[in-house]
C-alpha cells in the first residue's frame, strides 16, 4: 500500500499541484503529471535537464520540449476529456460534455509509473473507460513511453488523435522557433524539430505510435504540431490499445540538427520494436536497484513511510546519474520556475541523500561545480573580488541567472532591488563544503584531483578578498552579507556565514595538501597564479570571528545587532501584511525591521556543526529562534526537525519532519513571492525529509572515519531500517526503540568503526552487531 500515491476525483483547481505531484522523470527528462488530453493551459511540460533559453530581455529558463504524449480521444465525435466533463466526479458534464463517472490518478513509486483511469458516461449512454500508464525510462534517458487503453460498453466509433504538440507552456518564452515536422519514409515515426532562440540549438521530439491492427493512421500536420488520426470501430468490451514511444534529443552537446533528428527517430523506432513490456521491465529493473540502495522502512507510521518514499522518489527522478554537466535545480525538472536554476539547495539539502545512497550521483553534482568554476570566477571578478564567487542561481555555464530585481512589489508592480545575487556569499562556502563531504564520505580523492581542490582554493581566495580585517579587534570579519534568512539583507557577521567561511578555509587548506601530495605540478601552478598564500588562508581561518553562544543564555546572535530589532510575534507581523503575497524582505518589507526570520539560520549552523555545541546551546537557540521563524522557505522545517531530534526532543521535530516530507504531496507551500510564481516540486525539502529521518531521528553521523548513531525516534515509530554506503562499504542499519543493529555486507573493503552511546566497536565485512542504547 505504501508504494502508491493516489488521488480520486477530478478538481480543476488541483491541476497545477497534480502536475508536480505526479511527475515522472529520469534525471534527463522530467514530464509533469498532467493528463493525455491536457495542453499548455494545464501546464503540460517536458523539461530537458540543462537546456536553457533566453528570449529578449526576459529571464533565461529551461526549455519545455514539444509534448510527445499529446492525445485526444473522441467517442462518436465527443472528446473524452476530464476538462469537458465538469469538475466533480459524477456531477454531469460541463457544457454538454460527457459525465465523469470515476477518475483516478496515481503513481506507483516502486516502478516510477504514472497511471490514470477515467470512466466517462456519454450522451448515448455508453460508458467509456480510459486508462493509461506512462514512464520516463530509467534505462534509456531519451525515452518516455505511454500506453493508453480505451474500452467501451457499447459498439461505436472511436477517433484517436495522437502526436506531438509544439504549442507549449512557457513562462518567459516562446523558446522554440521554426518548427519542422516530418514523417519518416517507413511511416514508422513522426518528429517535430525546433530551434532554441538564444543559441539556435536544435531539439527533436520523435514519436512512434502503435495501435494494433490499425496501420499508420492519417497524418495531420499543423504549424506547430504533427499528429495521426485513427478511426476505429470499437466493439463493446474489447479494449483498443495505443502505445506511444517518444524520444527526445537536443543539440546541447553541439550535435548538428541532422544527427539530433536521426537519433530521435531511431530511438523511437527501436523502442517500438522492443515493445512496451520489455521497456517497462528494463525500466523497473533499474528502479529496483535504486530502491535497493535507498529504500527505508518505518514501523508504526504508514503516513511517514509513504511520505518518505515519495520524497526519495522525487529525488531519484531528477538525479543526474549520467552527467556531471548538470546539477539539480531548486524546482527539479517540474517546470521553468526559479529559472531552472541550481541553488545552494543541492549541496546543503540534497547532497546527503546521494552521498549515503548513490555516491556516483553526489560526485556528478559536485563535478557540475567544477565545470562551472569559470562562471564563478567571472562573477567574483565582476564584483572586484578574487577567486570564485558561485552563482546564487546557476545554469549551464555557472554565470549568475539571479537578477538584481528578482521580486516585483505587489502594490506598485515595480521591481524591487534584492541582494540575493550580490550578498549571499555563503554559496561559495557551501560548494566547498559539499566537495569535502564527498571526499569524506567516499574516501575518493578523484573529485579533489579533477578540480575539486581548485574549486575549494578559489572559494577560499574569494573569501580572503571579501573578508575584512578589523584591526581594533584583531580579527577577520565578514561584513555586508545576506545569510540564509533572506529577510535581513546586508548584515554584518552573520553567524552561519562566518562559520561556513571558516569551514571553507579549512577545506581549502586540507584539499590543497592532498593536491600537493598527489599532483605537485597542479598545486604549484595554482599557487603560482595566486596572490594569496596558504599561510594567509590559515591566518584568516584562525582569526576569523564566529559569533559564539552567550555565556549565560547560550544564545547566538544571528548577526551583529540582530537583538536590537523589534521583537514582534509572527502572528502580529502577519497581521501587518497588506497583501497576502507581500514580500516580507527586500528594502522595506515588514520583517526587515523585526527579529522574524525567513528560515533556519543559526539553527542550521547548529545542525551542520553539531559536534561544536553542547545540548543546552542547541536547546536554547532552538527555543529562541523557532517562534521567530516564518518558514517562508521550504528549506527550513527539516532543520528544526533535526535539531529537535539532536537535543532529545524528536516529538517536537516530528511535525516539522512531516511538513517537509509531505510538501509535494499536499501542495501546501508558498506559491507566490511578490508577484513571482514559485510553485513546482521541492527537492530540497525532499532531501530534507530524508536527512530528518536518517541524520535526525536515527541520529547517524559519519565523519569519514567513524559512524556515530544517537537515535531519537518519534513516539509513533517502533523501528526504522535503511541502507547506507560509507567509504565504499554497504550497510543496513536498523534502529528500534531499544537497540541498533548494523549489518555490513561481505564485500565491504574494510571494517567500520561505530559509536553507539559510550560504546565504540568495529563492524567487520559480512558481520552484524546489535547494540542496546539509552536515550
Ligand atoms: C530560499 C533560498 C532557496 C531558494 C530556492 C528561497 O526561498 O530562501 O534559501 O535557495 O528559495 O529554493
Amino acid at each position: 500500500m505504501s508504494w502508491i500515491v493516489r488521488e480520486s476525483g477530478f478538481d480543476p483547481e488541483q491541476i497545477a499541484h497534480h502536475g508536480n505531484k505526479f511527475m515522472v522523470g529520469n534525471g534527463v527528462l522530467g514530464y509533469r503529471g498532467t493528463l493525455e488530453e491536457f495542453g499548455k493551459s494545464e501546464l503540460t511540460a517536458t523539461i530537458v535537464a540543462g537546456l536553457y533559453d533566453k528570449v529578449g530581455e526576459q529571464w533565461r529558463e529551461p526549455v519545455n520540449a514539444p509534448n510527445g504524449l499529446a492525445t485526444t480521444v473522441y467517442w462518436e465525435g465527443t472528446p473524452l476529456s476530464v476538462l469537458e466533463a465538469g469538475p466533480r466526479v459524477g456531477a454531469g458534464g460541463g457544457g454538454g460534455g460527457p459525465e465523469l463517472v470515476a477518475h483516478e490518478q496515481s503513481l506507483d513509486l516502486r516502478r516510477a509509473l504514472h497511471q490514470r483511469r477515467s470512466v466517462f458516461r456519454m450522451a448515448d449512454g455508453a460508458e467509456v473507460t480510459m486508462t493509461s500508464e506512462r514512464f520516463c525510462s530509467a534505462a534509456r534517458s531519451e525515452l518516455i513511453v505511454c500506453r493508453l487503453s480505451i474500452e467501451s460498453s457499447r459498439d461505436g466509433e472511436l477517433t484517436i488523435v495522437t502526436g506531438i504538440d509544439g504549442d507549449v507552456w512557457d513562462i518567459n518564452g516562446p523558446h522554440l522557433e521554426r518548427m519542422e515536422s516530418e514523417s519518416d519514409a517507413t511511416g514508422e515515426a513522426v518528429s517535430l524539430t525546433a530551434w532554441t532562440q538564444e543559441l539556435g540549438l536544435p531539439l527533436t521530439v520523435a514519436e512512434a505510435a502503435d495501435i494494433v491492427g490499425e496501420g499508420r493512421g492519417e497524418l495531420v500536420r499543423e504549424e506547430t504540431s504533427i499528429c495521426r488520426r485513427f478511426h476505429i470501430n470499437s466493439r463493446a468490451g474489447e479494449p483498443v490499445e495505443l502505445v506511444k514511444y517518444v524520444a527526445i534529443f537536443s543539440g546541447q552537446d553541439g550535435a548538428p540538427v541532422g544527427d539530433v533528428r536521426t537519433a530521435a527517430v531511431k530511438s523511437a523506432a527501436v523502442a517500438r520494436q522492443l515493445g512496451y513490456d520489455r521497456l517497462l521491465r528494463e525500466h523497473a529493473d533499474r528502479w529496483e536497484r535504486k530502491w535497493d540502495a535507498s529504500d527505508m522502512t518505518i514501523e508504526g507510521d504508514e503516513e511517514a513511510q509513504l511520505a518518505l518514499r515519495y520524497s526519495m522518489y522525487q529525488l531519484h527522478i531528477i538525479a543526474p546519474d549520467r552527467s556531471e554537466r548538470v546539477s539539480i535545480p531548486a524546482r527539479g525538472l517540474s517546470g521553468q520556475v526559479y529559472k531552472g536554476a541550481v541553488f545552494w539547495d543541492t549541496e546543503m539539502f540534497m547532497l546527503s541523500f546521494f552521498l549515503h545512497t548513490e555516491p556516483e550521483v553526489a560526485r556528478n553534482l559536485m563535478m557540475y561545480r567544477v565545470h562551472t568554476l569559470d562562471g564563478a570566477k567571472r562573477k567574483a571578478a565582476e564584483y572586484g573580488y578574487d577567486g570564485a564567487f558561485y552563482a546564487w542561481e546557476s545554469q549551464e555555464t555557472g554565470d549568475d541567472a539571479c537578477t538584481l530585481f528578482n521580486v516585483n512589489d505587489v502594490f506598485t508592480g515595480r521591481p524591487m532591488r534584492t541582494y540575493f545575487r550580490d550578498k549571499q556569499v555563503h554559496i561559495s562556502a557551501d560548494v566547498a563544503y559539499g566537495i569535502w563531504q564527498y571526499y569524506a564520505f567516499t574516501g575518493d580523492v578523484s573529485l579533489l584531483l579533477d578540480g575539486g581542490a581548485e574549486v575549494a582554493w578559489e572559494c577560499a581566495k574569494f573569501f580572503y578578498s571579501y573578508g575584512y580585517f578589523n584591526p581594533r579587534k584583531r580579527r577577520y570579519e565578514i561584513l555586508d552579507v545576506t545569510g540564509p534568512d533572506e529577510y535581513h539583507e546586508r548584515v554584518n557577521n552573520n553567524a552561519f556565514t562566518n562559520r561556513m567561511v571558516k569551514a571553507c578555509l579549512r577545506v581549502a587548506m586540507d584539499a590543497m595538501e592532498i593536491l600537493r601530495d598527489r599532483d605537485l605540478r597542479r598545486y604549484e601552478a595554482l599557487l603560482a597564479e595566486s596572490t594569496v598564500s596558504p599561510d594567509q588562508i590559515r591566518d584568516m581561518h584562525d582569526r576569523l570571528y564566529v559569533p559564539q553562544p552567550d555565556a549565560e543564555s547560550g544564545l547566538i546572535e544571528q548577526f551583529d545587532r540582530y537583538y536590537a530589532l523589534e521583537d514582534v510575534s509572527l502572528p502580529d507581523l502577519k497581521a501587518r501584511m497588506l497583501h497576502p503575497h507581500e514580500y516580507l524582505g527586500g528594502g522595506n518589507g515588514p520583517a526587515t525591521t523585526t527579529q522574524i526570520l525567513k528560515q533556519a539560520d543559526v539553527v542550521l549552523m547548529l545542525h551542520l556543526f553539531k559536534g561544536d555545541y553542547d545540548r543546552s546551546v542547541k536547546q536554547a537557540n532552538w527555543a529562541y529562534y523557532e517562534p521567530r521563524t516564518e518558514h517562508g522557505s521550504s528549506l527550513s522545517a527539516c532543520i528544526y526537525a533535526m535539531v529537535a531530534a539532536d537535543t532529545g526532543s524528536p516529538d517536537w521535530g516530528y511535525p516539522y519532519f512531516m511538513r517537509t516530507a509531505t510538501i509535494d504531496l499536499t501542495g501546501e507551500s508558498k506559491q507566490y513571492v511578490g508577484d513571482l510564481y514559485i510553485g513546482g516540486t521541492h527537492p530540497a525539502a525532499n532531501g530534507g525529509a530524508w536527512m530528518a529521518a536518517i541524520l535526525g531521528f536515527a541520529g547517524l553521523r559519519y565523519d569519514g572515519n567513524k559512524a556515530v548513531l544517537r537515535p531519537a525516534l518519534p513516539s509513533a515509530w517502533q523501528a526504522m531500517e535503511f541502507p547506507v554506503r560509507l567509504r565504499g562499504g554497504s550497510y543496513r542499519i536498523r534502529v528500534s526503540r531499544e537497540e541498533v543493529a548494523i549489518f555490513a555486507q561481505a564485500g565491504n573493503p574494510e571494517p567500520m568503526r561505530l559509536v553507539v552511546g559510550d560504546l565504540e566497536l568495529s563492524v567487520a565485512p559480512g558481520h552484524d552487531v546489535c547494540v542496546p542504547y539509552v536515550r
